[in-house]
């Protein structure tokens, strides 16, 4: 898309990626993404925040194309959707310096062959003036990758953020227009990329709103003209609280386990809890990433292959582990043939989660009525938990 001005003397040049349906061969993108790249004109100097993704090459450089000098080019990210382009940007522009992290200088010599003749590496609160307009340099560590950081522009009170805050949604809109389609593909994105680095975002984002911004400007998804909330939403997901909530992923091969998992949801809403079900079978990676980030509960529910869980609840279950949401809490369930070593496989696979297991319900065949007296048994034990524990919001 042709850049527009989002402040004066900055522009956004979004490069809309409308088809694109997976993100590293992993990540759902249902809504498409962007990959947005800034131009910021000062009276002395002109820098290029981030590039884009290859497959999107030409619509950045040929915005480029009647730029006549371009004197820095910031990397916040050494990442292919927002680097990939910069060896291009650099031939096409022989004097640009290109500014980055210590650590983003090996990243980029070493992923894209940067010259590092061409690098010039900014320390952490550096000021680079432009002219009536100053870069500064926050870094802000593992949001998601070791090196990253953000640009923020007082004379503009503008903060440049990449990956942090973005949304992966394909649109024309320069800034936030719907409120509540950019929450969840900022809430997925936080889900899927995010989360794992909970702790440190929650730092990093302290760091940040000492700033004096007014617009937030992120490398994926529209520009937050009312930055409050996004803000509110991170401080919400990295907090410590949790919510009356189970996330369930669960597969059924001749229909046993889902007879559990039916009436342990039934069973659990009758407790006042909400339960999150995902068929592993058809479900979107993507939305069972969202469920976790508030999620006091998670319960597997596996069938037996073999001796141990279905293997999309492998998948699943090293995803949940990888992904480290806030989850207290824990329970298996699920129904075998003849033998099954499935809690004891399906616990090896979630180190991460430091969980507290409220119960296993493992059933030889279809469920009895004895069965489902455990999974009451299991609701009860789950809802008491949320009850009893004051970092679970339970009205
Ligand atoms: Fe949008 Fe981590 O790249």
């Amino acid at each position: 898309m042709h850049a527009r001005a989002i402040k004066t003397g900055i522009e956004a040049i979004c490069c809309v990626h409308w088809e694109r349906r997976l993100f590293d061969s992993l990540v759902p993108l249902p809504d498409g993404t962007s990959y947005n790249a800034y131009l910021v004109r000062g009276e002395k100097a002109t820098a290029l925040i981030d590039s884009t993704d290859p497959d999107l090459r030409d619509e950045l450089m040929n915005q480029l194309e009647n730029l006549e000098t371009l004197d820095y080019v910031v990397s916040q990210h050494s990442e292919q959707d927002h680097a990939g382009v910069l060896p291009d940007v650099l031939a096409r522009f022989p004097s640009a310096t290109l500014l980055c992290s210590e650590k983003a200088s090996e990243m980029l010599a070493t992923h894209l062959h940067v010259a590092p003749e061409r690098i010039r590496v900014v320390a952490d609160g550096e000021q680079i003036a432009l002219g009536g307009k100053t870069l500064q340099f926050v870094y802000t560590p593992w949001v998601h990758w070791p090196e990253t950081m953000c640009t923020y522009v007082p004379e503009a009170k503008c903060l440049f953020s990449c990956d942090f805050f973005g949304s992966h949604v394909a649109t024309t809109d320069l800034f936030v227009t719907d409120q509540a389609l950019v929450y969840e593909a900022a809430k997925r994105y936080y889900a899927e990329i995010m989360m794992p680095f909970r702790k440190v975002i929650t730092r990093n984002l302290e760091r940040l709103t000492a700033l004096d911004f007014d617009m937030i400007a992120p490398s994926h998804g529209p520009i937050y003209d009312k930055p409050a909330f996004i803000l509110d939403a991170y401080r919400d997901w990295v907090s410590p609280t949790m919510k009356n909530e189970v996330v369930l992923p669960y597969i059924s091969m001749h229909g046993s386990t889902e007879m559990m998992v039916k009436h342990l949801i039934d069973a659990l809403a009758r407790q006042g809890v909400t339960v999150h079900a995902f068929d592993l079978a058809v479900t979107d990676i993507g939305k069972l990433a969202i469920a976790l980030v508030d999620a006091a509960t998670l319960i597997v529910g596996t069938p037996t292959v073999h001796i141990g869980p279905h293997p999309a609840v492998y998948y699943a279950s090293h995803l949940a582990n990888m992904l480290k949401p806030k989850v207290k809490y824990a329970a298996i369930i699920g129904s075998y043939g003849w033998s099954s070593k499935a809690i004891e496989q399906i616990a090896g696979l979630i180190p991460n989660l430091k969980v507290d297991v409220l119960g296993t319900v493992l059933q030889k065949g279809m469920p009895t009525n004895e069965t489902y007296a455990q999974l009451d048994d299991l609701a009860s034990a789950v809802a008491k938990a949320h009850a009893d524990d004051a970092s679970v919001v339970t009205k």
